[in-house]
């Protein structure tokens, strides 16, 4: 009887427990800003976005990569970019760069726990091989574009070449044509979820459009911010208010299916926002594209409605975007296999509320320059320059219709020592005033050092070009 009994937990455990995996909703804001949410900033306009951060945990020291790509590495590998060759710029459209091939991405992964996972917006991983495209790379279902940045209606990019770069599945996708990226991107992932077969965990990957440049948006969410005399800015402005408005369609659509139950949503932005377009990182230095708290400090959260032990607070614990394969992984009942992934599960600290497992970490080590940060502890210790801008930039200084990124030209000291705990805007260095301090952290840089890889290389591919493949950027280039 009691063997029966045995055999019978056994069997209720090992095969009833896969319907109870919770399904994760991945939301990616692109360069949106410190300050340029509701539940920070009351000049935004972001209802839902406000109602999920505040019934959940506002993550406080979530750290990402300066850039794109970069960042969406550490999503789908949990590797630094500095190991695997991305940590130099993005992927530009016409580069032979890519997220290796060796590494398993966290769809697969995910896939092997038994999820159903489907991709819906950016990708920016690269794709001159069909093999590191999304459906090749983990994805049932893809519907998004490939590159950096492209218009948001036409979905063509405007490089000068106007050429189509969308697809569904694998398929050149035309009739998104005058819709707004938002929209075909949030009814998208609402089609996802109504069709999901509820017997599997669901794991949707949303990387948005908005709000990365060119600056558009239908004119409604533009009149929202009527208040506000930059054109630049208004337009941002209403550009987080639609990806909002996505969002509360997409949590509708969770909750009308049932999927909300039993579900975890993460909210992050890829980068600091940048200020030279219409950003607001404010308090923090810097932006986008610099190693500054303002570059790689980004906006998140995390929403449950059954999974969070503790919600409604700012959780404080230094977790960085490679943290979030290794947690996904847990939270989807598996293990990280990989003694060599850089991220650690960070389960007990968003899940329970418990300490953060990370104390350190790179914030990137490029290969074109000798330029550099880490974290250990309190202390951020940088090398050469930070990038182009680098003050505590207040709202678009630049002329209406201005787009030009103008670079400050600060000159830096070699090494640059802050204490962020109690200079989180980084007013003061530190370096000459603990000598001792600056040499135990320059020995740390140095052997964090020793495994990083050569950066891929970013030459312009003439057979890119979309006129080889009827005026649709293609994969077939290398
Ligand atoms: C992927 O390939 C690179 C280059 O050969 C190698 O250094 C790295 O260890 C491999 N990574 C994995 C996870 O297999
Ligand atoms: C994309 O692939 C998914 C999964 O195979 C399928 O359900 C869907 O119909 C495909 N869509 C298109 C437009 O090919
Ligand atoms: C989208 O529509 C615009 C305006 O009608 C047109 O110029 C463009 O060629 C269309 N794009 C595609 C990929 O069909
Ligand atoms: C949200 O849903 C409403 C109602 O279906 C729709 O009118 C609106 O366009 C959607 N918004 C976005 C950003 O997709
Ligand atoms: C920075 O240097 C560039 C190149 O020398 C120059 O064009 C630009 O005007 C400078 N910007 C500022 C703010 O001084
Ligand atoms: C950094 O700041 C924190 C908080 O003020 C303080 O406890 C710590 O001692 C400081 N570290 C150094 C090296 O000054
Ligand atoms: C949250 O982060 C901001 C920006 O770095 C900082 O000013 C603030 O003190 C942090 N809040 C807490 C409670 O640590």
């Amino acid at each position: 009887m009691s063997l029966l009994r045995a055999v019978l937990f056994w069997f209720v455990v090992t095969f009833c427990e896969g319907a109870e995996k919770p399904h994760i909703v991945f939301i990616v804001a692109d360069d949106l800003g410190w300050n340029d949410v509701g539940f920070r900033n009351p000049q935004m306009i972001t209802p839902n976005l406000d109602r999920l951060a505040k019934a959940g945990v506002i993550l406080n020291s979530s750290y990402v990569q300066p850039l794109c790509s970069p960042s969406r590495s550490c999503f789908m590998s949990g590797y630094f970019p500095y190991h695997t060759g991305l940590q130099d710029g993005v992927v530009r459209i016409n580069a032979a760069k890519f997220l290796p091939a060796n590494l398993t991405t966290i769809p697969q992964k995910l896939k092997q726990l038994g999820y159903d996972a489907h991709m819906v917006g950016k990708w920016h991983l690269g794709f001159c091989n069909w093999k590191y495209t999304p459906t090749e790379r983990g994805f049932d279902s893809y519907l998004g574009f490939y590159s950096g940045d492209e218009e948001y209606f036409t979905h063509m990019t405007n490089d000068g070449k106007g050429a189509l770069d969308f697809r569904f599945n694998k398929t050149a996708y035309k009739d998104a044509n005058g819709t707004y990226s938002a929209n075909v991107f949030g009814n998208r992932a609402v089609e996802i979820i109504e069709n999901h077969d509820d017997s599997k965990p669901l794991y949707l990957y949303l990387p948005f459009q908005d709000v990365h440049g060119p600056l558009e948006v239908p004119p409604k969410y533009e009149n929202m911010y009527k208040n506000i005399e930059n054109r630049k800015r208004r337009i941002y402005c209403g550009m987080v208010s639609a990806l909002d408005e996505a969002v509360g369609n997409i949590t509708k659509a969770l909750e009308e299916k049932g999927l909300m139950d039993n579900l975890l949503l993460v909210f992050t932005t890829d980068n600091g926002g940048p200020t030279f377009v219409a950003a607001n990182n404010l308090p923090l230095r810097g932006a986008k594209n610099t190693l500054w708290e303002g570059g790689t400090k980004g906006t998140g959260f995390i929403y449950s409605k059954s999974l969070l032990k503790k919600t409604g607070y700012l959780n404080t614990g230094m977790m960085h975007a490679v943290d979030w394969y290794p947690t996904l992984v847990e939270l989807a009942g598996g293990e990280n296999t990989d003694p060599n992934m850089d991220g650690v599960s960070q389960y007990d600290m968003l899940i329970n509320g418990g300490p953060s497992k990370r104390n350190e970490f790179v914030y990137n080590i490029y290969d074109e320059r000798e330029a550099a940060a880490i974290r250990y502890g309190d202390l951020k210790l940088m090398q050469g320059s930070p990038g182009d801008h680098n003050g505590w930039a207040p709202l678009p200084h630049l002329g209406i219709d201005e787009d030009v990124y103008e670079a400050d030209n600060q000159t830096f000291p070699p090494f640059m020592l802050y204490n962020i705990t109690a200079d989180p805007t980084e007013h003061f260095d530190l370096s000459s005033k603990y000598p001792d301090l600056l040499d135990m952290m320059k020995k740390r840089l140095e052997n964090w050092k020793k495994s990083r890889v050569p950066a891929q290389n970013d030459s312009p591919v003439p057979a890119s070009n979309p006129k080889y493949f009827g005026g649709v950027w293609s994969p077939g280039w290398c």
